[in-house]
């Protein structure tokens, strides 16, 4: 939650980092706000309640000023108002902070501070932070020094950038929990919260890890730890073309996303089919053979969309790897000291590779003996650095809040990874192998002709827009993407919806079914086909507005649905990857017409670095 910028160069700070604040808008939307250094022992700091155009309409974007940091905020702390905006300050003004995360004793801090004298403008934790720098350089410390001794201060978690009137050529910068990268140009630093808005003005960036603090001029970047001992933290080079991250003609990033989903998928499969039909998969793990098939059992842990992945992941694995897996809610896992005996394997699937109940979850299994593998979107991020093995999901930067491309790159992966375990286990039949691998060759052809069901759905979209519930059913590999049909729906529409087994339907949401809710069927022509039919009937028998997926040519939902879409015929366990698309547009094309904000979606925020 939350987007830190920060930039020290030669070029106007505030478009600059109004720039980069706006790459980041995805992490929180609710005010914004920027400190620029005037250069005369003051900073000009401007701040708006509401998206960032309101913080744009205020500011000067021709300010001379060349340093400064700025915030987009997703509410933890006091509601947002332009109060409670970031950057806060000291009493004087002199010492500016913007903070991604909690302080989890900011109200002992408060109380101590106010005892010394201090007021506080805002409701924020963060505010008691530039309060407590201004305090300490009162007693005597030096900025630096200030800086670092709040840092021991604080408990809770924390992306940090602080700077000071009176030595405007350094911002200080802290990270233990959310991310923290620095960009290195020529005479210029910049930070911010992610890599993509870095780069639009360099690819060589620097992952500060937790622990860190870093100084960062003109000339470049110190980074030591908590104590101020030197710290080597490479440079890399990100690949990522900036291009990607912008809009690219589409109405909005969910909708660009969608459409990206067969070149992302191709992207994912890319070098890891294997050429040969007896070679094996080639996925990059370091685990050896023997190491794989010690593998006992196998536990994921998730949160939302990915999630679901998760579930979808399990059925996979124990089809063809013949291995127990558990899938969890990561904020629930870390929480319940699970049983790891020897032999598991911890994998953590995120998109971003920054949410904290995911990072908890993975380290407590990790300190317990498991082996840890993340599936992650973004290289470098702390998922990647935590886990001993890491497979990316190659689907590009995902700016839409809802995940799309994101998700159904995690089912590519994780199909690969359970013929990779099955292969190491000698559980996968040669035959089914071989057919698995040919239907994942053509998902992305099959995925590019599913954006030619678009229409129909806009259709189904303008005729349930006003629906007040929406009820998904699936079976089998498909039962977790009806759960990830509703998820969708609910997050960029404000319709309320469920997804169940449909088996589960008749033990307590046929309740629900009456004339008004629209029923949305997943039933490929698979082993659950029949028994999915059967559910479908006690739903029509009862009024429900029946709205299929199904396999092209299979008549058995005519009777019965309002609407029957025909998807391509792949193999049963790709199934997920294909259905998925049609729910992200149906959910897409409602939040168009109900005039919701697609991209940034009220209340959330793409990446959840709090608990
Ligand atoms: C997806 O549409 C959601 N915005 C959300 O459920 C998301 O999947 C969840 O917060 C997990 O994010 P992650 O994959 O980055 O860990």
């Amino acid at each position: 939650m939350c987007g830190i910028v920060g930039y020290i160069g030669h070029q106007g700070a505030a478009a600059l980092l109004l720039d980069g604040l706006q790459s980041l808008e995805y992490r929180g939307y609710d005010s914004a706000g920027l400190a620029l250094a005037s250069g005369e022992g003051a900073f000009r700091v401007t701040r708006a309640s509401g998206k960032l155009s309101n913080l744009r309409g205020k500011l000067d974007l021709h300010d001379p000023s060349t340093q400064g940091i700025g915030h987009t905020r997703w509410a933890t702390h006091g509601r947002p108002t332009e109060e409670n905006a970031h950057p806060h300050r000291s009493a004087d003004g002199k010492i500016v902070a913007v903070h991604n995360g909690i302080f989890e004793n900011f109200l002992e801090l408060r109380r101590e501070l106010q005892a010394e004298g201090a007021v506080f403008q805002s409701e924020t934790d963060t505010e008691a932070f530039p309060v407590l720098v201004a305090h300490l350089m009162a007693q005597g410390a030096t900025f630096t020094q200030a800086f670092r001794q709040s840092l021991g201060k604080v408990t809770g978690i924390y992306a940090l950038a602080c700077m000071h009137a009176d030595d405007p050529t350094r911002v200080l910068a802290a990270r233990s929990g959310p991310p923290l990268v620095i960009g290195l140009g020529e005479g210029e630093v910049f930070l911010a919260s992610d890599v993509v808005p870095l780069l639009r003005h360099t690819r060589k960036v620097i992952f500060l890890e937790d622990g860190d603090v870093a100084e960062l001029t003109r000339e470049g970047v110190i980074v030591t730890d908590l104590a101020g001992n030197p710290v080597v933290r490479e440079a890399q080079h990100i690949p990522f073309d900036p291009v990607a991250a912008e809009k690219g003609g589409f109405k909005h990033f969910m909708q660009k996303e969608i459409f990206e989903q067969p070149q992302a998928v191709s992207n994912t499969l890319l070098n890891r089919l294997p050429v040969e039909s007896r070679d094996f998969i080639p996925l990059e793990l370091p685990f050896s053979e023997s190491d794989l098939r010690a593998l006992q059992r196998i536990h994921i842990v998730a949160c939302g969309t990915s999630w679901h992945a998760g579930l979808v992941g399990k059925f996979l694995i124990e089809q063809l790897a013949r291995t127990a897996v558990e899938v969890d809610y990561a904020s629930e896992y870390r929480y319940r000291e699970p049983v790891i005996p020897e032999g598991t394997l911890i994998i953590g699937i995120t998109q971003s590779g920054e949410t904290a109940d995911t990072l908890a979850a993975m380290k407590e299994a990790a300190s317990r003996g498991a082996r840890t593998l993340a599936i992650c979107n973004v290289m470098g991020s702390s998922a990647t650095r935590l886990a001993e093995a890491t497979l990316l999901t190659h689907a590009g930067p995902e700016i839409g809040v809802a995940s799309t491309k994101a998700f159904t790159t995690q089912l590519a992966v994780l199909t690969l990874l359970a013929l990779r375990l099955g292969e190491a286990k000698g559980t996968v039949d040669p035959a089914l192998r071989a057919e698995l691998l040919q239907g994942l060759r053509s998902l992305p052809a099959h995925l590019e002709h599913l954006s030619g069901l678009e229409p129909r759905l806009v259709r189904w979209a303008h005729q349930f827009k006003e629906a007040k519930d929406f009820l998904y059913l699936g079976r089998g590999p498909l039962y977790p993407i009806a759960l990830e049909g509703a998820l969708k729906l609910k997050e960029i529409s404000y319709i309320h919806a469920e997804g169940y087994p449909a088996g589960e339907m008749k033990h307590g949401p046929i309740a629900l079914i009456d004339r008004d809710l629209p029923v949305v069927a997943l039933m490929p022509k698979d082993a659950h086909r029949e028994k999915t039919l059967s559910n479908l009937q006690e739903a029509a028998a009862r009024d429900g507005r029946i709205l299929g997926l199904v396999t092209a040519g299979d008549p058995g939902l005519s009777a019965i649905a309002e609407d029957v879409i025909e998807l391509p015929e792949v193999h049963p366990w790709l199934t997920p990857i294909l259905y998925a698309l049609p729910l992200q547009l149906l959910a897409y094309h409602i939040a168009v017409l109900r005039g919701c904000d697609v991209d940034q979606p009220r209340n959330l925020a793409k990446s959840v670095t709090v608990e």
